[in-house]
C-alpha cells in the first residue's frame, strides 16, 4: 500500500485537534501500518482507534508539568525502536511543529542518524477558527497571525511574558497553553498595549463534540472561566463576530 510506514524510520505525525476526520490520509495510513506509536495525552481514543492491530502503543504524554516519560526517555524510545528495525509514529496533537518539542526530537533523531519524516496536522488555531467560522485574518482588520505559548508547563517559574513590546493592532493573537487564569491573561494583554474593547475568545476542546466557547471584550475577559482543557485563546479584531 502506498504510504505505509517504513521499518527503521520515525514519523513525527500531527493528529489534529482530536476529531479523526481531521487527520491527513497520510497520518491515518501510517497509524494503520506502523509497528510502534508513541502518543501524547491530547490524542484521543478515537484517533488511536485507527492504529492497526499490530501496533504497540505507548502513552508518553505530559500534562500539567507531570511527565509520564521524560523527554530524554521519549528520544530513547524512538531511537531504540527505529534501531530495532521497527517503524515508529511519534503522534502529537495538532501540528507536530507547533509547540510540540519537535526541535528537540528532531535533533536527537538526526544525531542518532535515524531517518525521519514529518507529517503535518491541523493545529488548534486552524481547528478553532474553522469550528467557529472565524476568519483568522481579515484584510479589513487583521493582516498578521501570531502564535504564542502562554506558559511552559515544565518550567512555570521561568514563564516568559506573552509578548514584549506593543502588539500590532492588526494582529490576531492565538495563545496556546493559556493556563487556567483569565485574569492573568487579561493583565498580560493590557501590558502588551491591547485596548479594552478588543474581542477575546476562549475555545475549549475545539473541533470535538465537547467544544465550548466563551467570548468577551478584554475589559470583561477576566470574569470568564475557561472550559475544560485544552483551551486556546484568540484575540483580535477579526474575532468581532464571536461576540454577537
Ligand atoms: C503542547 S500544545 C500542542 C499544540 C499542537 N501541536 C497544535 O498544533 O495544536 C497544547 C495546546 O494546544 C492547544 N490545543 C490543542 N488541541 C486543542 C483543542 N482541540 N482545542 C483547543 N486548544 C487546543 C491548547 O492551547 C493546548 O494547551
Amino acid at each position: 500500500m502506498q504510504g505505509t510506514a517504513q521499518k527503521g524510520t520515525v514519523y513525527l505525525v500531527g493528529a489534529g485537534p482530536g476529531d479523526p476526520d481531521l487527520l491527513t490520509l497520510r497520518a491515518s495510513r501510517l497509524l494503520a501500518s506502523a509497528d510502534v506509536v508513541l502518543y501524547d495525552d491530547l490524542v484521543p481514543d478515537a484517533v488511536l482507534a485507527l492504529c492497526g492491530e499490530q501496533v504497540e502503543r505507548t502513552s508518553v504524554g505530559k500534562r500539567c508539568g507531570q511527565p509520564r516519560t521524560t523527554q530524554t526517555g521519549i528520544h530513547r524510545l524512538m531511537i531504540d525502536n527505529a534501531r530495532a528495525k521497527k517503524s515508529v509514529v511519534r503522534l502529537k496533537s495538532g501540528d507536530p511543529l507547533v509547540f510540540g518539542r519537535a526541535a528537540e526530537e528532531l535533533a536527537a533523531l538526526y544525531e542518532a542518524e535515524i531517518p525521519v519524516e514529518i507529517v503535518p496536522g491541523i493545529s488548534a488555531v486552524f481547528a478553532a477558527g474553522a469550528a467557529m467560522q472565524l476568519p483568522l485574518t481579515d484584510r479589513r482588520s487583521a493582516s498578521r497571525l501570531v502564535l504564542v505559548a502562554g506558559h511552559h508547563a515544565s518550567d512555570k517559574t521561568a514563564a516568559p511574558p506573552l509578548w514584549t513590546g506593543v502588539l500590532p493592532p492588526d494582529a490576531t493573537l492565538a495563545i496556546y497553553m493559556p493556563g487556567r487564569d483569565p485574569a492573568a491573561i487579561a493583565a498580560e494583554l493590557r501590558r502588551a498595549g491591547i485596548p479594552d474593547d478588543m474581542p477575546c475568545v476562549a475555545i475549549s476542546r475545539a473541533a470535538t463534540p465537547q467544544q465550548q466557547v466563551q467570548a468577551a471584550r478584554l475589559h470583561s475577559f477576566a470574569q470568564l472561566s475557561f472550559g475544560a482543557s485544552p483551551v486556546l485563546v484568540l484575540v483580535g479584531r477579526a474575532m468581532e463576530s464571536a461576540l454577537v
